[in-house]
């Protein structure tokens, strides 16, 4: 046998900047013809027909003048397909986009998702940059690295760890939202308050009215303050476990196992953060029935879970064992057993079940049960 020692460099740093705050569209154009990513010969922006229908025309104003290509795709999770990156692919190499290119990301998350697993691969690999337009995606989609595309088995099955080169959210984005988009995103922000930091949702708690306004000329600097909680707290996680390796990342996933298996058993008509709403106060209850966090923190999360909008009932079309098996087919399950991320208390989260020890179908069941409309 003979070895062939393979020597390589230290990979070069993946380190970015997510900037925030308003009318960031001059900024991304001012960067741009800086040249702060090289000197690209194509910029391609990936975006859906809403984002384009909506902002299109501002996206198009601040690059004026740069070599632009616009890719238009369908907007929703159902397009979120290999055959959907194909396609944006096949529009790259018949316009001719070299490896010298860079994607900008303009969207929501199914954008972010798609265009970053299209630079991931592109030709082995463009740099690209997000603009994400949902609350969702600026709270959670847009940063972390993670791309992928949905296939029938399962969502986001397909996929790399891929991060953008900077990250711009900019809050007005969020003004031509529908509502429920806006609770969509909610969802997430709370789970961040409830995994990382009790002041962030002491803050939540105060502020529900305030934010249920939609926005105001009053209330920009509060939308500004969660967009970057939002960030600190993912950032802070995944950066000490970019590839969910260590641990570290799962906890992000609190609340997650019952969404995952709520959305599937509903057919996805149940939208993801309306599902991570249910699946905190689900998640939560086992954490007290198990004797790991107390009933009062279970309750204040109902609450504030309630206060923003979001429904805390699941709905009674969906069936409790179709929704516990769904649990042990999620892709975190490990050996057919679901994993849970529990709530230790507000702002902590920990311990994850399943490696140390089951949760008893029953329990869970009994929970489900309790909290169904
Ligand atoms: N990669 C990750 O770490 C990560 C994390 C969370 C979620 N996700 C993925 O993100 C996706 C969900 O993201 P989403 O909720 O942003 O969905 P989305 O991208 O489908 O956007 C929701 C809807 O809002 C529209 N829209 C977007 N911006 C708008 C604006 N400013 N004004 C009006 N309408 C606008 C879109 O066209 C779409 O119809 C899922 O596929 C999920 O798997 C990924
Ligand atoms: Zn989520």
């Amino acid at each position: 046998m003979k070895s062939v020692p393979v020597y390589l460099l230290p990979v070069e740093s993946n380190s970015y900047e997510v900037l925030i705050g308003s009318n960031l569209l001059q900024r991304v154009g001012q960067d741009l013809r800086q040249q702060i990513f090289g000197n690209p010969g194509n910029y391609v922006v990936i975006t859906d027909e809403h984002v384009q229908k909506k902002w299109g025309s501002a996206l198009q104003q601040a690059l004026a003048g740069l070599p632009l290509h616009q890719i238009v795709i369908a907007a929703g999770e159902q397009h979120k397909t290999r055959a959907t990156k194909e396609s944006i692919e096949d529009q790259m190499l018949q316009s001719g986009i070299g490896r010298d290119s860079l994607i900008i990301a303009f969207g929501g998350g199914v954008v972010s998702d798609l265009a970053g697993y299209v630079a991931a691969t592109y030709q082995r690999g463009l740099p690209y940059i997000t603009i994400p337009t949902t609350l969702l995606a600026a709270a959670d989609a847009s940063i972390g690295g993670k791309t992928g595309v949905n296939t029938n088995m399962g969502k986001n099955l397909i996929g790399a760890f891929y991060q953008p080169r900077r990250v711009y959210i900019d809050i007005g984005f969020w003004q031509t939202l529908p509502k429920l988009q806006l609770q969509n995103g909610m969802a997430e922000t709370i789970k961040h308050a409830v995994i990382k930091d009790l002041p962030f949702f002491r803050w939540l708690e105060k502020h529900a009215e305030d934010f249920s306004a939609g926005f105001t000329n009053t209330n920009l600097e509060l939308w500004k303050k969660l967009a970057c909680k939002n960030v600190e707290i993912k950032s802070g996680i995944f950066q000490l476990d970019e590839r969910e390796q260590s641990g570290q990342r799962e906890r992000l996933n609190f609340g997650h196992t019952i969404a995952h298996a709520l959305e599937k058993a509903s057919n996805y008509k149940l939208l993801h953060g309306l599902a991570v709403g249910l699946g905190m106060i689900v998640e939560a209850e086992i954490s007290v029935k198990l004797g790991i966090a107390r009933p009062k923190d279970a309750e204040r999360l109902r609450a504030l879970v309630k206060n923003y909008g979001l429904p805390v009932r699941i709905p009674h079309q969906l069936k409790v064992e179709d929704i516990i098996t769904h649990t042990k087919h999620d892709k975190k399950s490990r050996h057919g057993e679901a994993r849970y991320v529990l709530l230790a208390k507000l702002g902590q989260v920990g311990q994850i079940a399943s490696d140390q020890g089951f949760v008893e179908d029953a329990i869970v069941r009994q929970v489900i049960l309790n909290n169904q409309a």
